[in-house]
């Protein structure tokens, strides 16, 4: 039987280890076939998708982000750092070259909320690619614009998230989310369902 949304969203993980197992581009579009669906300011749909097959290319991509991570990496401080540390990760982005494709997001910057329209894509990206078993990770490279040129990004796109996509060679926990009653308000921003329930 096929799986809900919510089920989708409750399964779907982070994945930053995945099998070099191959599987077919088709696969890939149809993701992206979902992702092209999502609304966008005045539907100017500002998204365009570079799909990464070539290894050359993909280490060309992995030695860039790692030198811009280091940097990252050198730097961070405070509660993200501490968090970094926690969750094992560090400079080093294996996955860049083990995922059989990853796919390079890309906005158009003078489009109505460009940035908002694009990460919607995103997400129905990330829900499609989960539906066919598949595993994926939002990745930001600290220095998108690097990578961006790689992909010869024209003047007027961003690079928004590189999504590796692959089967998941990692079993991995789910992060915990905050339950309804801590984010849910009803008419006023402090209303809080678990207000009115314990009431
Ligand atoms: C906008 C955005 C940027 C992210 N950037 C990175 C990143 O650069 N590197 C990384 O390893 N994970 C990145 N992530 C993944 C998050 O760390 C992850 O979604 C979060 O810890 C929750 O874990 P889950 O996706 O497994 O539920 C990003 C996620 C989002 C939505």
């Amino acid at each position: 039987m096929r799986k809900t949304i919510k089920e989708l969203a409750r399964e779907r993980r982070s994945i930053r280890k995945f099998k070099k197992e191959e599987f077919e581009l088709n696969i890939v579009l149809d993701c992206i076939e979902v992702a092209k669906e999502a609304p966008s300011g005045s539907n100017a749909q500002p998204w365009h998708f570079v799909i990464i097959e070539d290894d050359e290319l993909k280490k060309k991509i992995r030695e860039t982000c790692e030198k811009g991570e280091k940097k990252f990496y050198a730097n961070v401080k405070g509660k993200l750092a501490e968090w970094l540390k926690n969750k094992k990760l560090n400079w080093q982005k294996p996955f860049l070259i083990e995922a059989p494709y990853i796919i390079a997001v890309f906005s158009h910057k003078k489009s109505p909320y460009s940035r908002e329209s694009v990460w919607i894509a995103i997400g129905y990206l990330i829900l499609a690619i989960e539906e066919k078993g598949l595993a994926s990770l939002t990745y930001t490279p600290p220095n998108r614009g690097e990578v961006a040129k790689l992909l010869n990004c024209p003047e007027d796109y961003r690079l928004e998230a590189l999504i590796p996509v692959g089967y998941a060679n990692e079993d991995k926990v789910k992060e915990p989310r905050k339950i309804l009653d801590e984010i849910v308000a009803i008419n006023s921003f402090h209303n809080l369902i678990y207000n009115l329930i314990k009431d």
